[in-house]
């Protein structure tokens, strides 16, 4: 195997790993390889997904597709399915350098071992070390992720998370306040928060609510948000941050998985359907026009259609904005895979089916609400139309506008029309010339 110079990273899965796929181009690119923007380049980085049964599949077809059309090409393998399976990787499927979540500063180093020729495999776990490892973010987008917490001690039953991203932990206060002015500088108006169970962020007395209330003062940083919180982490003081600080958007993603007290219970979920509903109705006395999100697993091993119909009634009487529904996928060392009573594959495509039904009309039904309405979008990519420029809303809807102004503007609309997944806005100024 020849030395690489042009590399590309293809990252699949959460925002982390996106995050993540950004700062491993940023190190390969200080240690002198070339970015390339397809798979053609020298080196393939596939930052994986171990999540559900199909992500990890689609792991091994595309390195078998990619082997077939240029056999020489270095392959690495990064993410959570690296963490997961580590040299098996190696073994079922030939690959140069297996490097885990926690280990991803080391991929330059590993891929320059990997090109004398034996594979190389970093899934060590050490707490933090790679942030400060890290070259300094330089050129960003005008919405940027900032990863301020890792990992999960939750341990939901049906989950891979806390096996393939470790034991939670908070960085420090100073290292986000720092990365997130570094984000600003270059170019950045909107910073997501990021975390496993990012409400969980805390160190030395200050939780995520007083966070926001820092990053709120660092001029040019027009937009705060976060994801994906816990119920069981949503303190007061974050609550409070909804009502107190301008710029922490009203959206909330706060998974719940099931309506169902025996399911949540037998999830290791912590939480109950009143405990959740009671949490909505105090983020909704903060915030009232706050959009709610959440995740949602249908299928569960034992769940009967009694227990499937009360998420399906969780569900009319919370009305999210946005919503993600999974089929629920048996993982390989977690303890719900060994549950008797799996569901049968075309009752989950059932239930799945009614569910996304009543979720895709909740959204259809928030975006319509909004018409008529006056907001700030973020001009963030074309439109498929030549001159159509997209934002996001402050309810993270997708704002389709006409002639619109260069990435980055962050400009008032007036939304006029409102479809299932996307809205229509006409800029102020335009309407009023
Ligand atoms: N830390 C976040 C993200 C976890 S993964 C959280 O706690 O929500 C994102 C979503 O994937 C979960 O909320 C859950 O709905 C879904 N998920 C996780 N494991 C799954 C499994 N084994 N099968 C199906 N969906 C799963
Ligand atoms: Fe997985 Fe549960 Fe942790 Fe979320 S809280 S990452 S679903 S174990
Ligand atoms: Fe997937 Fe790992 Fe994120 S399993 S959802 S990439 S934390």
């Amino acid at each position: 195997m020849t030395a690489p110079k042009t590399f590309h990273v293809k990252s699949f899965g959460c925002q982390m790993n996106v995050y993540d796929g950004e700062r491993m181009a940023e190190a390969m690119a200080a240690a002198g390889y070339t970015a390339a923007p397809g798979e053609d380049a020298d080196l393939v980085v596939l930052n994986t997904c171990h999540i559900r049964e199909k992500a990890t599949e689609k792991v091994y077809s595309d390195i078998g597709r990619m082997k077939k059309h240029r056999p020489d090409q270095m392959i690495a393998v990064a993410g959570c399915v690296a963490q997961a399976e580590g040299a098996e990787i190696v073994r079922r499927a030939k690959v140069d350098v297996v490097v885990g979540p926690q280990a991803y500063h080391n991929l330059p180093q590993l891929v320059a071992d990997a090109a004398k020729g034996t594979a190389a495999i970093d899934t060590d776990m050490p707490a933090l070390s790679k942030f400060g490892a890290l070259p300094a973010r330089r050129r960003v987008g005008p919405s940027a992720f900032l990863t301020v917490q890792e990992g999960c001690d939750k341990f939901c039953t049906y989950c891979v998370v806390p096996y393939t991203r470790g034991a939670e932990i908070s960085r420090p206060f100073a290292a986000i306040v720092d990365e997130a002015k570094a984000l600003v500088e270059a170019g950045a108006k909107e910073i997501t928060l990021l975390g496993q169970n990012v409400n969980a962020w805390s160190t030395d007395g200050e939780d995520l609510g007083s966070l926001i209330h820092t990053l709120d003062r660092i001029p040019g940083l027009a937009r705060i948000r976060y994801t994906t919180s816990h119920p069981n982490d949503m303190t007061q003081s974050l609550i409070d941050a909804h009502r107190d600080v301008a710029s922490l958007m009203p959206f909330l993603h706060l998974p719940v998985q099931s309506g169902n007290d025996r399911i949540l219970k037998a999830m290791n979920r912590s939480h109950t359907r009143d405990s959740y509903l009671r949490i909505l109705d105090r983020v909704r006395a903060a915030r009232p026009d706050i959009a709610l999100s959440g995740d949602f697993i249908v299928g569960f091993p034992g769940e009967t259609e009694a227990e499937f119909a009360d998420t399906l009634s969780l569900v009319a009487e919370v009305r999210h904005a946005m919503a993600f529904s999974f089929k629920y996928s048996p993982r390989p060392g977690t303890p719900a895979a060994d549950l008797p009573d799996q569901i049968a594959p075309e009752v989950m495509v059932d239930r799945l089916a009614r569910l996304q039904d009543a979720l895709g009309r909740d959204q259809a039904a928030f975006n319509a609400d909004t018409v008529g309405k006056r907001c700030a979008i973020l001009i963030e990519r074309p439109g498929r139309k030549p001159g159509q420029m997209i934002g996001k809303s402050p309810w993270l809807q997708s704002v389709v506008v006409e002639d619109g102004p260069p990435i980055g503007s962050l400009i008032d609309v007036d939304i006029v029309a409102a479809g299932p997944v996307s809205l229509t806005g006409v800029a102020v100024l335009a309407r009023a010339a």
